[in-house]
């Protein structure tokens, strides 16, 4: 089972759009796992996007993810990686599929709502820096065995 962490940035919750992101993941079929309602210190800030420190974007990068509070949360499921960056859409508003939530709720790629891990790795990594592992939640629903082969 793979393991996403999803950031709904603080734009999604200025927007009133933590709601809408939580309900197509459950509507999906993922499983909630890990959820926490915070201002994202700037060190958290820093680490999480370290890959992109040095890029033209990264100051502003920075800015952006702690201008105010974000909802974090880890989700899992079969293929949850590929299937919520999916949900996701294109990390360019204008370039993301109809019906994802970038294209459905986005125009600029400096305000474009959501975070999701992009690798089975990043999604461990990422679940680790973001919560304690007290707070990840091991659980399953009666649905599982209509949503999950196995
Ligand atoms: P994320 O990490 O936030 O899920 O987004 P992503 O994988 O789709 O995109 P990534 O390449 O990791 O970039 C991280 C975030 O940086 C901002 N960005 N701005 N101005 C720019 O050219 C630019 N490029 C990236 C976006 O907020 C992007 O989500
Ligand atoms: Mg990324």
């Amino acid at each position: 089972m793979e393991r996403s962490l999803v950031l709904v940035k603080p734009d999604g919750v200025q927007r009133g759009l933590v709601g809408e992101v939580i309900a197509r993941l459950e509507r999906r079929g993922l499983r909630l796992v890990a959820a926490k309602f915070l201002q994202v210190p700037t060190q958290l800030a820093e680490t999480h996007y370290a890959i992109h420190k040095g890029k033209p974007f990264y100051d502003g990068l920075i800015a952006y993810i702690t201008s105010a509070p974000v909802m974090a949360m880890v989700w899992e499921g079969p293929n949850a990686i590929a299937a919520i960056r999916q949900t996701m859409g294109a990390t360019r508003p204008w370039e993301a599929a109809p019906g994802t939530i970038r294209h459905d709720f986005a125009l600029e790629v400096g305000r474009n709502l959501t975070h999701a891990s992009d690798s089975v790795e990043n999604g461990a990594a990422e679940t680790a820096l973001w919560f304690k592992a007290e707070e990840l939640v091991e659980w399953s629903r009666d649905v599982d065995r209509w949503i999950f082969e196995k």
